[in-house]
């Protein structure tokens, strides 16, 4: 018997990081279910510090593409991107919930939260941002993202009320993509998986 592709292992293949759109007469309501689905990851004590802020009104998209330097992106020869996307979504974290939750009595045994050497709501963001990509990719959209090295944070905040003592990881695009003849990098084939024994 063939082993045939589920619909994971096709969304999973075909996801690629896109960022040239095009503009598109098409509506994708879909767009606006996306946060809810992306949102149901894990969360370290189940301390629900993520949350996602969908951005689809223009000029809100505007806004952050001022915000996220795209002047200085496009200056360097590349197209816009984050202008062009249909819809945004910013994934930004709440640690206080963590904390509070690591200070409650049953998780008094667990290493507090202040200490963690790998702090679990930058794992817990990532979830929802793969979650965010995937939902992009079924409905035939492509998905990029922006880290929040490349913003200003504070004008960000201000402009969608966000609280100040939230992080924001970046933001998933999404869009209709523009050319598929963008040069793939050569890049050299790297060894990710290990069978029982990391091997190199
Ligand atoms: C946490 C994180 C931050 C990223 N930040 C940026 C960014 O600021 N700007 C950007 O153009 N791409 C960013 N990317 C995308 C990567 O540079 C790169 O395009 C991606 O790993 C390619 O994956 P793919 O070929 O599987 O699509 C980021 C990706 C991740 C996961």
């Amino acid at each position: 018997m063939v082993n045939e592709e589920t619909t994971l292992q096709s969304l999973l293949r075909n996801r690629k990081i896109v960022r040239n759109y095009k503009d598109s007469e098409l509506d994708f309501p879909q767009l606006s279910e996306v946060a809810e689905h992306a949102i149901k990851i894990p969360t370290a004590g189940f301390s629900r510090g993520i949350e996602i802020v969908h951005i689809s009104e223009k000029e809100n998209i505007v806004a952050i593409a001022k915000y996220s330097n795209e002047d200085s992106y496009v200056a360097k020869g590349f197209e816009k991107w984050i202008s062009k996307s249909l819809s945004l979504f910013l994934i930004i974290i709440n640690t206080k919930a963590y904390h509070d939750r690591y200070s409650q009595l049953d998780k008094k045994n667990a290493t507090n939260s202040e200490d963690w050497s790998i702090p679990y709501w930058f794992v817990d963001a990532g979830a929802s941002m793969m979650n965010c990509m995937l939902l992009i990719e079924e409905m035939g959209l492509k998905s990029g993202f922006l880290g929040s090295h490349n913003m200003d944070i504070e004008n960000i905040k201000n402009h969608l009320s966000i609280p100040n003592d939230y992080l924001i990881l970046g933001f998933v695009t999404a869009g209709v993509e523009k050319s598929t003849n963008v040069k793939k990098k050569n890049t050299k084939r790297k060894k990710l998986i290990h069978n029982e024994y990391f091997t190199k």
